[in-house]
């Protein structure tokens, strides 16, 4: 037989998967390529496990979209990535206008991350623990976190989530960091820093929200670069978007950009696996974001197959 997360474990990744947010989960055809494993050997919640889903108010805990997700890859037997601890997006209003002082703040990040974290200990390969902490430039993202606390944040909330389960590989996730520049240089720097205080870091998440024929090509000596930190590294959000309308020629370079950042993941041990942002356009979240624009994944919204596929297929194999 064949499939995405055969391919990636013949080409000695721990894992292929896929994105998904709770609506998918009463739509039964959506369900039943998600629940292939062939296909798919880990799943992320989309949104299930973000603040303003977990803790909508403050100290009042919600877990019934996370454990939904965790439900299914549990059933499965697929690896589980948590998704996120601190990110400045989806955070509820009473974290961005409490006006908290550092102190408060600081509890109320690392007590969050705790409960979150600890919700799910022994359950989750790995956590997305920060999320998008930088600016284009590789400067720090001036988050509510990063404002209020200073970039201690980043190392705070590390050693919160190590508290809360010792076997999760923690990660800080980011986009436009594919291809080597300013923004991997931030990263490269705080990976660097935080292990020179040894704070608990094990892996740097590349998103991958990239453009049909402007992938980088400086991907694979990105990776690189990372792994030469002594982190894993992942490819966690991938998606390909494109103008609509579809055409023949668009599906074509689609195919040949997934293969290309497939292969760099290939190429380096260092990177682990590869997340795709669901794995049909059916659920993406890009035409609601970006006008005009859309079809980034390797199954169309009828969950029929894509040249994409091919593409990631022989991106392992390359
Ligand atoms: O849940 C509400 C629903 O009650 C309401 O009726 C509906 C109307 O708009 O909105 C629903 O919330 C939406 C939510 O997804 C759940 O579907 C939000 O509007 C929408 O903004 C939100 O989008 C998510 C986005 O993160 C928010 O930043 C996407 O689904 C999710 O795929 C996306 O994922 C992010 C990663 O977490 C981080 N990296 C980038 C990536 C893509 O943006």
């Amino acid at each position: 037989s064949t499939g995405l997360a055969l391919s990636a474990k013949a080409a000695g990744k721990l894992y292929f998967g896929s994105a998904l947010d709770n609506p998918g989960l009463t739509d039964e055809p959506y369900l039943a390529i998600l629940s292939d494993k062939n296909q798919f050997t880990q799943l992320t919640p989309a949104n299930g496990m973000k603040w303003e889903s977990t803790e909508p108010s403050r100290g009042v805990y919600t877990w019934t979209q996370g454990d939904a997700v965790l439900a299914v890859a549990k059933k499965n037997g697929q690896l589980l990535r948590g998704h996120t601890c601190a990110w400045h997006s989806q955070l509820p209003s009473w974290v961005t206008a409490g006006n908290f002082d550092n102190a408060t703040l600081t509890s109320i990040m690392v007590d969050h991350c705790k409960t979150v974290v600890g919700h799910y200990k022994g359950q989750i390969y790995s956590w997305d623990v920060v999320n998008e902490a930088f600016n284009e430039d590789g400067t720090f993202r001036e988050t509510v976190f990063y404002n209020t606390i200073g970039p201690s944040y980043i190392s705070k909330v590390l050693h919160a989530a190590r508290e809360a389960d010792h076997h999760a590989k923690l990660y800080i996730n980011d986009y436009n960091i594919d291809g080597t520049g300013a923004k991997s240089t931030g990263m490269v720097n705080l990976i660097k820093s935080l292990k020179a205080e040894r704070a608990p870091i094990d892996g740097v998440g590349i998103q991958g929200h990239l453009i049909v024929g402007q992938v980088p090509t400086t991907i694979q000596a990105n990776i690189e670069q990372f792994a030469a930190l002594g982190v894993e590294v992942a490819i966690t959000e991938l998606d390909i978007r494109m103008e609509l309308p579809v055409t023949p020629e668009k599906l074509a370079q689609q195919k040949e950009d997934y293969k290309n950042v497939i292969k760099a993941c290939a190429n380096v041990p260092a990177c682990v696996g590869v997340t795709i942002w669901d794995y049909t356009d059916k659920y993406s979240w890009v035409p609601s974001v970006f006008d005009g624009e859309g079809a980034p994944l390797p199954w169309d919204e009828n969950l029929v197959k894509k040249p994409a596929y091919d593409g990631i297929v022989e991106g392992f194999a390359a």
